[in-house]
């Protein structure tokens, strides 16, 4: 079973801009961006142009992996962790000597859709350029204009990788490039119908990049699709000790029971019916998904009802009471439903449903339902936080549990939890836990005298 890997992946922080309604690109002319000094004041088509190129810098949440807490916006530094060793992501402000400053808009074009820095060498994948390659060239155009003129020119040298020497060899990277990365796309002409869809899968498979977190990787650390061309796609991956979650039909563990504005509103608030964002997907939201316009979000998720079940042969979860009666009566003496009780009741309620986008439900829930639990036991271990959007400033918490919980404990709650309300989910070990508790560096646990 896969648990916690660290992948080639980042996710760190993610901005918040005011959104801009994008721009048609059509109504950009496909003249190139001349380079002015950052300080010259924009006008007219050019603004507009710096607004587009905002907003796309949004979606595609440039600052996640380029500013640094509490560092300048894009002046890089924030450390991705690799098999290999950390890489540091570089400084991208329009500095000259240490940024992206002296980048033409070709030299620029090239390292984010293709990979390759402008001294020719290849960038490491955790620069998700596979997706931006899906980015139309006129859009790469606003980001560059946004870049180059809006954003603060940062004086701080990029950091080195902290990779040793051979790993540290920057060849071997080409071939990563030329085996898995896509080329990068044409301007094409605008669909003759069926524009949402194609607006959302655009948005999608390119600029916000939802696969880099949501597709599994192969054993090259390679998305196993970038399309929908195999149902593997957008199937579910584990990124810093979370499960980014399957995403295609499936009704058990993926979004078949969720409506379109369902899925509007988790990206636009962090939360809804079935679910809360936490982890990786909070920052997301908070950062990204609610500052895109309302169509953008609506494009997505008719993009992403359109996806079929990973498991052809799955099946709906059916809700059973006999859980909620047997914890109102007290007659489950289990230690899982005990744990629960005790430590879990008071927000999700003994009919594990909670309160709708205040305590998330338990119950019939994709997250609880996920075959791999890591998100599961780390959520327990150590509680979580929704994110804080415009649409709901209230962003409620769940407290930690490694200190007060062993990892037996845990491994019986969830277990309880998986096979509770209807639910139907594998069972979870202590060892599992044990892992997990290891890999996401929680407190060892309580002392208890059958675990000393
Ligand atoms: C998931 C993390 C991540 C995201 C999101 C990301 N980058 Fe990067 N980017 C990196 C890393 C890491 C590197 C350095 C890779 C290396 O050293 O090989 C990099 C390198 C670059 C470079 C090359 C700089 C140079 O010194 O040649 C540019 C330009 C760049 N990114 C622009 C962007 C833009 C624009 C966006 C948003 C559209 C973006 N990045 C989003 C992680 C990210
Ligand atoms: C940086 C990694 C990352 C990126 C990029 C990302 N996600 Fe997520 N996502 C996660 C993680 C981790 C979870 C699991 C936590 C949770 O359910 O809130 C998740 C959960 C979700 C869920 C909740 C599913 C459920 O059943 O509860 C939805 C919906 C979702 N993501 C949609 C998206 C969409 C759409 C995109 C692209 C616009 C996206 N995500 C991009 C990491 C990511
Ligand atoms: C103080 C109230 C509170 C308590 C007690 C609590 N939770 Fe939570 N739980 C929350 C909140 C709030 C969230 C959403 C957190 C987020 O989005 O980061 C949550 C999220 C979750 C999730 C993720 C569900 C989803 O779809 O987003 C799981 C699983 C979970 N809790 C299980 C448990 C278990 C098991 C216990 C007992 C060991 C427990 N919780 C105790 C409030 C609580």
């Amino acid at each position: 079973m896969a648990v916690v890997s660290s992948t080639l992946l980042a996710a760190a922080a993610w901005t918040v801009h005011a959104a801009a309604e994008d721009q048609q690109a059509s109504a950009q002319p496909d003249a190139p961006v001349k380079a002015q000094p950052p300080v010259a004041p924009a006008t007219g088509a050019q603004a507009q142009l710096i607004e587009q190129g905002r907003y796309l810098a949004t979606a595609a949440d440039c600052v996640a992996c380029h500013t640094a807490t509490g560092g300048k916006p894009y002046a890089g530094g924030v450390g991705i962790a690799s098999p290999i060793g950390t890489i540091y992501s570089p400084n991208i402000t329009p500095d000259k000597a240490t940024g992206i400053g002296g980048y033409s808009f070709d030299e620029f074009d090239r390292a984010v859709r293709r990979g390759i820095a402008k001294d020719g060498s290849t960038l490491y994948p955790a620069m998700p350029y596979v997706s931006y390659a899906k980015m139309k060239p006129s859009d790469v155009k606003a980001l560059y204009a946004y870049f180059m003129h809006d954003v603060e020119p940062v004086e701080q040298p990029s950091k080195a990788t902290d990779i040793p020497w051979p790993l540290s060899m920057r060849w071997p990277l080409r071939f990563w490039r030329m085996a898995f990365a896509p080329n990068a796309v044409k301007e094409g002409a605008p669909p003759a119908t069926g524009a949402t869809l194609a607006r959302g899968r655009y948005l999608v498979e390119g600029a916000a990049h939802c696969g880099t977190c949501h597709t599994p990787r192969g054993l090259g650390l390679q998305e196993k699709a970038l399309t929908d061309h195999d149902r593997v796609f957008l199937s579910g991956g584990v990124v810093d000790g979370y499960v980014a979650k399957n995403l295609r039909g499936d009704r058990k563990d993926g979004l078949g029971e969720w409506t379109p504005q369902q899925i509007v509103a988790f990206l636009k608030s962090g939360r809804n019916a079935h679910a809360a964002a936490f982890g990786g997907m909070a920052e997301v939201v908070q950062r990204s998904t609610q500052n895109m316009s309302d169509a953008d979000l609506e494009a997505i998720a008719a993009y992403l009802k359109t996806l079929s079940p990973a498991d052809p042969d799955e099946s709906a979860l059916a809700a059973d009471a006999t859980a909620t009666e047997k914890l109102r009566a007290g007659t489950d003496r289990s230690n899982g439903a005990l744990t629960f009780v005790d430590n879990c009741a008071a927000c999700h309620r003994t009919s594990g449903s909670g309160y709708e986008s205040t305590f998330p439900t338990l119950a019939l829930s994709s997250v609880v339902n996920s075959d791999d639990p890591t998100s599961l036991i780390h959520i327990v271990l150590k509680g979580g936080q929704m994110p804080w959007t415009k649409a709901a400033p209230t962003h409620y918490g769940m407290p930690g549990f490694a200190t007060r919980l062993t990892d037996r404990d845990i491994a019986d709650v969830l277990t309880f939890v998986r096979s509770s309300w209807g639910n139907r989910a594998p069972a979870v070990s202590a060892d599992e836990v044990a892992k997990v508790r290891k890999a996401v560096r929680a407190a060892p646990q309580p002392v208890r005298p059958e675990n000393s």
